[in-house]
């Protein structure tokens, strides 16, 4: 097998606390297998627009700590479109790199698997997928990169809002982000200790919450941005005629809406998502060395393990 010399790497998608982490183990790790590694900047459309930026050991300096991504993000149009992949796959041969390694989310993924699979493809070389998204999401990874830092971020404002609900009496609809998946939803509402928990995966039962939070003034909460109500100022909406007329009800009793949205994205990553990043990008560099293609790196049960997930959702696609 013929050694590779230079690989990029690039995050992509929605941003994720522990990106930045990811970045610095290719980028290091990379430097001591003796590859040339460049960073591409704002993903696939950085890819067209021939962002590339060589890296080196200083260039990942003191971001291990740091929210966002250095080397940004962009979910890009331009590539779905056949032009767009021929255009950045020319970028790539003209650089000379053999591997791409993309830490993002499903989109990112199906970008890879559009690029580089053996029949429709336009790039002979090797693809490796990073699960980055706070929505823990991703077919084949029990945790995705960000998730823990989210689902923190989320338990903190939580309990400040309980601050303001106990003094009040007031109960609060909170709403975090998921669009289609409730695993933060999940976590952070058992986290938080909240009355109930809406997600897109399951009916919520309105019956149920009326039910439970009619005896109570302060009560949390949670629902998925992507729960089939429509988020949290509908539930609110549905609610109030409920607990207004609820005969043994507290009648007082009021809600107020919390939507925690981005704020979700942003921050230090915890050590959990570094320590998961860093894992995954040293993983990521030895698929490439190893000369695999088409993969991603999963997390199942502990351990680090290469999945055909990026194959695997296209499958569940077509
Ligand atoms: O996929 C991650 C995510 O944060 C979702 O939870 C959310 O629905 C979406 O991205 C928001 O996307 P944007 O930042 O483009 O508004």
């Amino acid at each position: 097998m013929k050694k590779i010399k230079k690989i990029a790497v690039m995050t992509s998608g929605g941003d994720a606390p522990g990106m930045n982490p990811f970045i610095r183990a290719v980028v290091r790790y990379g430097l001591d297998k003796d590859l040339e590694v460049f960073g591409i900047e704002e993903g696939y459309k950085g890819l067209i627009k021939n962002q590339f930026k060589y890296m080196d050991f200083d260039s990942v300096c003191n971001i291990i700590q740091q929210g966002g991504t250095i080397l940004k993000t962009a979910r890009s149009k331009e590539f779905m479109t056949h032009e767009g992949r021929v255009k950045a796959a020319q970028n790539l041969r003209e650089m000379g790199i053999e591997a791409l390694i993309c830490c993002g989310g499903n989109g990112s993924y199906a970008g890879l698997y559009e690029f580089a699979n053996k029949d429709t493809g336009v790039w002979d070389g090797l693809v490796i997928g990073a699960p980055g998204t706070i929505d823990n999401d991703i077919i084949g990874t029990d945790y995705t990169i960000g998730f823990d830092t989210a689902v923190n971020t989320a338990v903190e404002a939580i309990d400040k809002l309980r601050d303001t609900g106990d003094a009040h009496s007031r109960h609060f609809i909170v709403e975090v982000m998921g669009r289609h998946s409730g695993d933060i939803a999940k976590a952070v509402g058992v986290a938080s200790g909240a009355r109930y928990i809406a997600t897109p995966e399951t009916k919520t039962d309105i019956g149920a919450i009326v039910e439970t939070i009619g005896r109570h003034g302060h009560d949390i909460i949670v629902i998925a941005e992507g729960d089939e109500i429509g988020g949290a100022d509908k539930l609110a909406k549905i609610l109030q005629p409920h607990l207004d007329a609820a005969e043994n009800g507290d009648k007082e009793a009021e809600f107020r809406v919390c939507i925690l949205g981005h704020v979700q994205r942003g921050g230090s990553p915890s050590a959990r998502d570094r320590i998961l990043a860093h894992d995954m990008g040293v993983a990521s560099v030895d698929a490439v060395l190893a000369g695999e293609t088409l993969k991603a790196v999963s997390s199942r049960c502990g351990e680090l393990l290469l999945t055909a997930t990026l194959v695997e959702k296209q499958a569940v696609a077509a």
